[in-house]
């Protein structure tokens, strides 16, 4: 062991000289605007890596069929992927997750609502872990790489970490977490939002009903967890629990691919929002009923989709997004007139204060175009507002050092897309690496990265568990 050490060591030193020198001599734009968004420079870590690249190996091929198979439990044809919480598919997919922690060799337990914990004792158990992991629920017709990879390549990182001899000091734990994705109940990273102690959540899961009016309590048991409403709060995690929380994820955009850079290095996560709007009109028959005296819920609701785009569009930032992902007419009928409409608006901003102000427009055009067309605003509800999460930056430092490492380009960079870090960050400093994708494609069968790729992600992953874990 010690030679290694102190050949890594010397290696690291080179990397720190050589991206100083870098650094000094081509200001990176990129790593400006970070710094702006984070408000914090990033700084080299002075630390070393006790594993030699050579040592790092990704059963590539075992991690492929891994990915192949658990993309089989799907309620949609291949290449598309459906699995939505407490189907049938995902009750079969947490199994499957939960054998390859097994034999990972890894502690397994589950917590009230599902969400899996694998642990690797490490030789001071009473230290905080290092904790790794993402989701494997998949919205309709997905892809098979959202999430996946984070919770696949979080078990190869361990067990990576297990063939190379690495013994951890704080113990590691991988983590699948529950429902990610907001398909069935609306509301997205349901399990993570509990981990970091939502009362609200938990308050809100009470009267929570899915779009079939099953409640989320009725779907859990379907799912074969007895759920009883005070166990929501044994979920919680008290800050502190971890000492850092890692996610390796598709990058979901373009960017990697494009700029040919391996890695992603996040920084900070978007601050996602969504909204639930209702209009209720009279309907009536599309022959009889004449123009003027129509009141139309579904003309109101496509108008206020086109609202949703112009605020946007107004803040004058290409940061601000919004989308209106849902928009369901009742009855649903050719010949009938909408007598009531269903929005769910999705809207991001990596600057809070502008996302919430076009959700405050979004508020006031709602109820004006209620009153122009004479229908009722019968519900204008926002789901979440959450705030956007900034990587902590010893954890940014270890992912940097790791990639320097193994001798892999990165850049830092934000996302825009969320993620159960985005919680986890409450409760523990955190860090999300990302890996480069197809175009950039996510949340549509054609998603693809390849596992070239992915194994690059899983070593850099592996190397920061193994750092943080001696840390
Ligand atoms: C996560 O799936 C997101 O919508 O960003
Ligand atoms: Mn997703
Ligand atoms: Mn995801």
């Amino acid at each position: 062991m010690a030679p290694k050490l102190s050949q890594s060591f010397l290696l690291s030193v080179l990397v720190f000289f050589l991206s100083s020198i870098l650094a000094a001599t081509h200001e990176d734009p990129t790593r400006r605007t970070m710094e702006e968004f984070s408000g914090y420079p990033t700084v080299p870590l002075h630390s070393f890596l006790s594993l030699s690249p050579s040592s790092l190996f990704v059963d590539k091929e075992s991690l492929q069929r891994q990915i192949d198979e658990l993309s089989t439990f799907s309620d949609t044809p291949a290449p598309s992927v459906t699995r939505v919480l407490y189907s049938e598919k995902d009750v079969l997919a947490r199994r499957y997750i939960k054998n390859l922690m097994e034999q990972a060799g890894l502690s397994v337990r589950e917590d009230a609502v599902g969400n899996i914990f694998g642990r690797w004792s490490g030789s001071e158990p009473a230290l905080a872990a290092v904790a790794t992991g993402s989701h494997i629920d998949a919205i309709p017709y997905s892809g098979r790489y959202d999430g996946v990879v984070g919770v696949l390549g979080a078990i190869e990182a361990i067990n990576l970490l297990k063939r190379s001899g690495f013994q951890p000091k704080k113990s590691l734990e991988v983590i699948m977490f529950t429902s990610e994705e907001p398909t069935r109940f609306g509301i997205g990273c349901l399990g993570s939002r509990l981990l970091a102690g939502s009362e609200t959540l938990a308050n809100a899961l009470k009267e929570t009903v899915d779009g079939q009016n099953i409640s989320f309590f009725g779907a859990a048991k379907f799912a074969g967890y007895n759920i009883h409403e005070e166990h929501l709060s044994n979920v919680f995690l008290k800050k502190g629990s971890y000492f850092a929380f890692l996610e390796l994820h598709i990058e979901q955009g373009p960017i990697l691919e494009e700029e040919g850079v391996s890695i992603g290095i996040v920084t900070a996560i978007a601050a996602p929002a969504s909204v639930k709007v209702e209009f209720e009109g009279n309907g009536g028959h599309a022959g009889a009923v004449l123009m003027p005296t129509r009141n139309d819920a579904g003309l109101a609701a496509a108008e206020l989709a086109l609202a949703v785009e112009k605020h946007v569009l107004d803040s004058g930032s290409v940061d601000t997004v919004g989308t209106v992902g849902i928009l369901e007419l009742h009855p649903g009928a050719i010949n009938s007139i909408p007598s009531k409409s269903h929005l769910e608006i999705d809207t991001r901003d990596i600057d809070e204060k502008r996302r919430n102000s076009v959700i405050e427009k979004l508020h006031q055009s709602a109820i004006d175009i209620a009153k122009n067309r004479r229908v009722k605003l019968s519900e204008f509800k926002i789901i979440n507002q959450d705030p956007p999460a900034l990587s902590e930056k010893s954890i940014i430092n270890a992912m940097e050092v790791a990639a320097q490492h193994l001798n892999l380009s990165h850049k830092l960079m934000i996302s825009r897309a969320y993620h159960d870090s985005l919680f986890m960050a409450r409760i523990s400093p955190m860090g999300m690496i990302f890996i480069p994708c197809y175009k950039g494609f996510s949340h549509k069968p054609e998603e693809y990265a390849s596992i070239d790729d992915i194994a690059n992600g899983v070593k850099v992953l592996a190397l920061t568990l193994a750092n943080l874990s001696l840390d």
